[in-house]
């Protein structure tokens, strides 16, 4: 049966490398898998006050109903000063409360990442399977992809047209949506 996959880029910028191999990650991946891009940008900031008086903000209420009802979360980002940016972390930390109701607990994650540098955006890719771990969110371990030089493997249109690009995107979503079959059941 299908599953429903949220796609979050960490990246908020309209250009991003990491939305556009988003992109062809769901081009590439088996039917079986149904993306819904979840946009992060409008998150207020966590504050725990607003959970504990019983007055989250809207934006945070849809983000984690939202999650709460997919089979499994995808994620591309860049790294920011060898971590996730800013702007992931903080849809993390909202997913994660209130206390006892995170949205990432068993719930199967899988993480790309893309840089114009060399290293591929590793240690934000890095960092946010450190968080996973935390959460007890079933972080796919491999196969890894960290995708360096990202604009060099972009057609004139934008778009990724480097083929070995999409097959190691195409083997990286057969194997997530074997971890998600596996891991669903369980959230
Ligand atoms: C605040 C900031 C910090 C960055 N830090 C890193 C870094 O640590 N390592 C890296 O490879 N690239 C770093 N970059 C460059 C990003 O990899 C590059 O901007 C990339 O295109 C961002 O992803 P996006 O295209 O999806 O927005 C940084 C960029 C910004 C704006």
């Amino acid at each position: 049966m299908a599953k429903k996959i949220a796609l979050i880029v960490g990246s908020l910028r309209k250009d991003s490398l990491n939305r556009k191999f988003a992109n062809a990650l769901v081009e590439v991946a088996p039917p079986e898998l149904q993306f819904e891009f979840v946009d992060i940008g409008d998150l207020p900031l966590y504050n725990q006050d607003l959970d504990d008086a019983g007055t989250p903000p809207a934006a945070w209420t849809a983000f984690r109903d939202k999650l709460r009802g997919v089979d499994g979360i995808a994620i591309a980002t860049p790294e920011y000063n060898r971590a996730m940016p800013g702007a992931l972390k903080n849809a993390i930390d909202v997913g994660s409360r209130p206390w006892g109701k995170s949205i990432w607990n068993a719930k199967p994650v899988g993480v790309i990442s893309a840089s114009i540098g060399a290293v591929g955006g590793f240690a934000g890719n890095m960092n946010v399977r450190q968080c996973m771990v935390t959460l007890n969110a079933p972080v796919m371990p491999g196969p890894e992809v960290y995708i360096g030089n990202g604009s060099a493997l972009l057609g004139e249109d934008g778009k990724v047209n480097n083929e070995k690009t999409r097959a190691v995107l195409a083997g990286w979503a057969k194997a997530f949506a074997a971890w998600v079959e596996t891991n669903a059941s369980k959230g």
